[in-house]
């Protein structure tokens, strides 16, 4: 690691200097307890990337749902918005790419930057596979269930990835209602963090707003995903501001 403050946040262990970088990784002593907000691009305005990149420059990690039309029902954007967003964004890039076939395209997306890049198991033929190719590339990796996927199946490849991505709703649209039930892995997924049989951040997404980011932070979420809750608020740094002080307070008492 190069030299800099070590920040509330998470940092990915790239590799530094010239040639081939050392892939990246999380270990325990990157993951503090401060409830971190990814807010999503998906509520945001497609024509003012930039500028909604601006917006949200106090939260941690921004956000990017990528849909194919076939893992899931609906079509977002890919590799060459990214990259046109990677050049501006104030904060890293979180990839979530809800497509088929992610061993093909998921390294792309860590080496045009993104900082964590997640995979659904679903959609995984190989997912350690697809976590070296991530780490390898530089960023992060990230494993996501859908809400009906159990943890306990995935376990043993949770090992070898850095981020464990709770799907709150179905995934494929913003804006719909936060299924509590997750939470049941999210607590099985902090229990094994805390007793140190897992090293992975834990991060919800879905349906994460005032009235529901409270029970999640309870339940053990460290990265809570935000789409309509920040980018449908008047103000998003406030709306940002607000989550983050409700979860902090949930997860302290
Ligand atoms: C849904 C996406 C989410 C979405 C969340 O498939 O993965 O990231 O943007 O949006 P909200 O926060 O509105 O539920
Ligand atoms: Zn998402």
């Amino acid at each position: 690691m190069g030299p800099g403050p070590p920040g509330p946040c998470v940092q990915a262990r790239r590799g530094h200097g010239f040639g081939a970088a050392e892939p990246a990784h999380l270990d325990s002593a990157d993951v503090s307890r401060e409830p971190m907000i990814a807010p999503s691009l998906l509520s945001a305005d497609f024509a003012r990337l930039a500028e909604e990149s601006q917006r949200v420059a106090d939260a941690d990690w921004l956000h990017f749902d990528v849909m194919d039309a076939h893992f899931v029902p609906n079509l977002t954007f890919g590799l060459p918005v990214m990259e046109a967003v990677q050049a501006v964004s104030p904060i890293p890039l979180d990839a979530h790419l809800m497509i088929e076939n992610p061993e093909r395209w998921a390294p792309g997306y860590a080496e045009a930057g993104a900082r964590n890049v997640t995979v659904h198991a679903e959609a995984c033929a190989d997912p350690r596979a697809v976590a070296r190719d991530i780490r390898a590339a530089g960023a992060l990796a990230g494993l996501a269930l859908k809400p009906r996927t159990a943890l306990e199946a995935h376990l043993e490849v949770l090992r070898d990835f850095d981020t464990l991505l709770v799907m709150s709703v179905e995934p494929g649209f913003g804006g719909q209602s936060f299924i509590a039930d997750v939470l049941t892995k999210v607590r099985t997924a902090r229990r094994l963090v805390d007793a140190g049989d897992l090293t992975v951040l834990v991060e919800i997404d879905g349906g994460i707003n005032a009235d529901t980011i409270e029970q999640a932070a309870e339940a053990g979420v460290d990265m809570f995903v935000a789409g309509s809750a920040v980018y449908g608020a008047d103000d998003p740094a406030k709306a940002i501001a607000g989550l983050r002080a409700q979860a902090a307070a949930a997860m302290s008492g």
